[in-house]
């Protein structure tokens, strides 16, 4: 065989095993949930997988917490709409979480438990700039950082994530909880697809104290496997570490 040939097989053979590696290497640090999966291209290889689905931004399974920031950090979601009901502080938010809050608002009314108020939706990355500063400013860095994401961690940033009240109660504090509103949807609000996300007693896991308002969106089929088995927080059910504070 001529030198050329055999040169160039060799150079085939080793790009093949560098891209072998690089692969083997990219998938274990996924596996492990230490990067996120877009940072990876995780979803060129694999759209369904865990790594994918909960490292995509854009993703209704993406997993935001302080060891998961958005990529990019000013993320900004496309199909954001006004709520057409129960928002009289003219809040956007996802189409389809938009229309889970409509439906969800609908089954709480009829059945006499309050009228919903959606007191926070998506909020932009500049928006919780200045909600993070002044919690931090009004309470302390520890206690106001168990409350408020930093800009570029918080779920509202993706467009999936509510803040609930009712009408004539207050909210914004764990005493939401024993209020009518608060029980029934921390009770029905999987039937449409969201999760109470930061539940009482799992701050080592979320970073967050017990926000009984706080709900996320992640669609029907999640939400009921995770009530069906139990499971409280995202990270427990997509086998993600534990983020109780930023890493630096
Ligand atoms: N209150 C939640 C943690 C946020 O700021 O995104
Ligand atoms: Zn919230």
């Amino acid at each position: 065989m001529k030198l050329r040939n055999r040169l160039s097989i060799s150079a085939v053979t080793r790009s093949i095993s560098v891209r072998v590696v690089t692969l083997a290497l990219t998938l274990s640090l996924v596996s492990v949930g230490s990067i996120p999966a877009n940072a990876l291209n995780v979803c060129d290889v694999d759209p369904k997988s865990v790594a994918c689905i909960t490292g995509k931004a854009s993703s209704t399974s993406v997993v935001v917490n302080k060891i998961r920031p958005l990529i990019p950090k000013n993320y900004y979601p496309s199909n954001l709409v006004r709520i057409p009901k129960y928002n009289p502080l003219g809040r956007i938010i996802k189409k389809e979480v938009s229309a889970a809050i409509v439906k969800l608002g609908d089954r709480m009314k009829a059945q006499g438990q309050g009228i919903l108020v959606v007191q926070s939706g998506f909020r932009s990355y500049s928006s919780q700039v200045k909600i993070h500063s002044a919690k931090v400013a009004a309470i302390g860095k520890a206690k106001g950082e168990k409350l408020a994401a930093r800009p570029g961690h918080s779920e509202h940033q993706t467009g999936l994530a509510v803040d609930f009240a009712a009408q004539g109660v207050s909210t914004g504090t764990t005493s939401f909880a024993k209020t009518k509103a608060g029980i029934w949807l921390a009770a029905n609000a999987y039937k449409f697809g969201f999760v109470l996300r930061y539940p009482y007693g799992k701050t080592q896991i979320t970073g967050y104290s017990y926000e009984p308002w706080h709900f996320r969106y992640v669609g029907v089929e999640t939400a009921a496997a995770m009530h069906n088995q139990k499971i409280a927080t995202l990270e427990e059910y997509f086998a993600l570490p534990a983020a109780p504070g930023y890493l630096n």
